[in-house]
């Protein structure tokens, strides 16, 4: 039976216009049960509702807490500098060649990434951070906390397979897994264009034991119902890392790898590794800057 999130299911924007669509609650909850997840219908039978249709400003609220308790969890498993320790020697590799870097986040949340990566300036002072989503709310609150921060860096509305923004890297943290294994190639081919010299697209590895990992975690560390719910599905729902890669290589202009792929992690974590794609021509000056870390980068991943 098919595995769902509830985030994906409680709010809808129209793509053409970007109006809000009215979500009712009882197709939800019915969507739900028929995949057989009496626990998430029930946790939507909570959300409140204007007539029939899920109250969007109550379902906006709650996926800013959800996200917010995402942004604890990324800052806990440090994966702002795990993002910075592969996109460093991209960018130093891009810069060697005379573009000046920009980097889209795409399906950033709450921007969590970008902001944190501006905040640091870990990448330099002359690139330039964008993240776009489609769920507007997110995107608002996103840019509503960069302005806070007074943050050097951008969001915007989009879709992952409608791409708008142009960019020398794209990235993406805990995405993958919304997309069916059917739809990845085209996510990838999307991001081989003019102009971008790399992807690196972090999600949770598939191991057996990801969704105890992944419960386990949650329980301890989010408090939404709904968090804890998805937390699980997203680990049940992760690609392998066969499909990861041969779905990246439909990417044709790229190299692809995996980065500390399953087969060399702790099977008892809910453990995050992403699909690299680089530019052949980037690709010597990105190993040799990685160094000893360079052992992590396959390109195929062996039979266990
Ligand atoms: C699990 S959240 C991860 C958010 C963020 N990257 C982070 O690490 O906190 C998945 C995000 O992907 C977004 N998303 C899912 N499908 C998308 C699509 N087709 N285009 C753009 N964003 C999408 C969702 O709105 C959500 O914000």
């Amino acid at each position: 039976m098919a595995v769902l999130e509830i985030s994906d299911l409680v709010a809808a924007w129209d793509p053409a216009t970007g109006e809000r669509l009215p979500v009712l609650r009882t197709e939800v909850v019915a969507t739900l049960r028929a995949a057989g997840n009496e626990r998430a219908a029930r946790i939507v039978q909570r959300i409140p509702v204007l007539g029939e249709a899920l109250d969007p400003l109550a379902v906006d609220r709650l996926l800013i807490r959800v996200h917010t308790e995402l942004q604890r969890l990324n800052e806990e498993v440090r994966m702002a500098q795990r993002f910075a320790e592969l996109l460093a020697p991209i960018l130093a590799a891009v810069r060697a060649k005379g573009i000046r870097p920009r980097v889209v986040d795409i399906g950033c949340g709450l921007g969590f990434m970008v902001r944190s990566l501006a905040s640091s300036g870990v990448l330099g002072p002359d690139v330039e951070l964008v993240g776009v989503d489609f769920n507007r709310a997110l995107v608002a609150e996103a840019s509503r906390l960069a302005e806070d921060e007074r943050l050097s860096c951008t969001f915007g509305c989009g879709d992952a397979f409608a791409l708008t923004e142009d960019a020398t890297v794209y990235l993406s943290n805990g995405v993958l897994h919304h997309f069916p294994a059917d739809a990845l190639p085209e996510f990838f081919r999307a991001q081989d264009r003019p102009g971008t010299q790399a992807f690196i697209h972090y999600d949770l590895a598939a191991t057996r034991l990801a969704p105890f990992g992944a419960w386990l975690f949650h329980r301890a560390r989010m408090r939404e119902p709904l968090g804890r719910h998805d937390g699980v599905a997203s680990a049940r729902r992760a690609h392998s890392d066969t499909a990861l890669l041969s779905a990246a290589a439909q990417a044709p202009g790229m190299e692809t790898f995996l980065f500390e792929a399953t087969r060399y992690t702790n099977p008892l974590c809910a453990a995050m590794r992403p699909v690299v794609g680089l530019r052949p021509e980037l690709t010597g000056d990105v190993l040799r800057a990685l160094g000893r870390r360079a052992r992590g980068l396959v390109a195929r991943v062996p039979a266990r």
